[in-house]
């Protein structure tokens, strides 16, 4: 099963793939996991990303492409992943289908979750992750059972720092311009289901397994 999960910041896309893969044991693949991996450990990447990511831009496609292309060689993706934040241009989609080709394989959905814009600032800016496992909270949405502190694990919640109002609103301005077209994109191609994300967090996902299991 190679599923892409789309949305605008916000939308619930880490959140989603959480439970995901809790039932399907996929990898979760992040491009922006990723790039914040490559920040914090200071590779080229990091370097090269960076800029990007605090002003809440797109970091450009060939950098972005080149690391979704190699992650799913890896093995562990072999029989089947998750995309999350990948692809968000056509030209991302485009060259997704020729890496699938490339391995013989192909994506066999897309989903959509879809959120009015009015909604995602105030999501984004109450987001707290865990520092030990990477769960996304909320301060009012989905607050955890302890002021600052993860339920599984203990860890410690921090803010991310594309979480300030500016540069979401930066994100959210450069992510709106890119989806429309992204959208048809996979519209045409007959593999594009769009679930209503402005529910909870569970009614959401009883709607995207309801689509998974039909794969
Ligand atoms: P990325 O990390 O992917 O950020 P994003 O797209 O801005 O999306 P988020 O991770 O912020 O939101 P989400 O949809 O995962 O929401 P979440 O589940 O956490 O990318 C970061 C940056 O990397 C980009 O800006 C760009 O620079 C770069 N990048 C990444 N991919 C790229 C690409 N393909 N090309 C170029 N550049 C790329 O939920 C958010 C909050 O809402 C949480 O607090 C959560 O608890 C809450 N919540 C979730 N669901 C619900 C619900 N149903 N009801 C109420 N609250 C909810
Ligand atoms: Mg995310
Ligand atoms: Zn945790």
């Amino acid at each position: 099963m190679n599923i892409v999960i789309m949305g605008l910041p916000g939308a619930g896309k880490g959140t989603q793939a959480t439970e995901i893969i809790k039932k399907y044991p996929i990898p979760h693949i992040s491009t922006g996991d990723m790039f914040r991996l490559a920040i914090k450990n200071e590779t080229e990447l990091g370097k090269e990303a960076q800029a990007y990511m605090d002003r809440g831009e797109l970091v450009p496609d060939e950098v972005t492409i080149g690391i979704v292309k190699e992650r799913l060689a890896e093995s562990d993706a072999k029989d089947g992943f998750l995309l999350d934040g990948f692809p968000r241009t056509v030209a991302q989609a485009e060259a997704l289908n020729d890496i699938m080709a490339e391995l013989g394989s192909q994506i066999d959905s897309t989903l959509y979750i879809d959120v009015p814009e009015e909604e995602l600032m105030n999501r984004l800016t109450g987001r707290r992750i865990c520092e030990v496992c990477g769960t996304a909270y909320h301060l009012v949405f989905n607050p955890p059972k302890k002021d600052g502190v993860c339920d599984l694990d203990g860890g410690k919640l921090y803010q991310r720092e594309d979480d300030n109002p500016e540069t979401v609103q930066n994100r959210l301005d450069v992510n709106i311009k890119k989806t429309k077209p992204l959208l048809e994109f996979y519209e045409n191609q007959g593999i594009l289901s769009k679930v209503d994300g402005a529910r909870d967090i569970d009614e959401v996902f009883a709607d995207v397994d309801k689509i998974l299991e039909t794969l």
